[in-house]
């Protein structure tokens, strides 16, 4: 379980970046928060700086769309889907869950 932010802080239309191995973004969008791999499936974009449209985000190199509640690409130049990852709300502070084999949290200071 990686906390993230203040549910207040991350408001509709918002997006925020984990820093882990790999990135994970969180979206407030379409009156729903998401959680999806930040990098890109087509190179090496940061969708945390896409633009939302709905439930979706557009990548900010390329275009490509992807469905924020599956991670399936919607238009190419992607074709392989993001890794999703379950995000809730507990006590006011949004939350993502992340499977440990595929997921570390970057600590300060560490070597990498
Ligand atoms: S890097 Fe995202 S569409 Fe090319």
């Amino acid at each position: 379980m990686i906390p993230v932010c203040r549910l207040q802080d991350l408001p509709e239309g918002a997006s925020v970046r984990i820093d882990t191995t790999p990135p994970i973004a969180v979206f407030h969008a379409d009156g729903e928060l998401f959680a999806v791999d930040d990098t890109c499936t087509h190179q090496d974009a940061s969708l945390s700086d896409g633009w939302l449209e709905g439930a979706s985000v557009e990548c900010p190199l390329h275009a490509a769309s992807f469905d924020l509640r599956t991670g399936m690409p919607l238009c190419l130049p992607a074709r392989r889907a993001l890794r999703t990852h379950q995000v809730t709300v507990d006590d006011g502070m949004v939350v993502v869950r992340v499977a440990a084999d595929v997921c570390q949290v970057a600590e300060e200071g560490s070597a990498a």
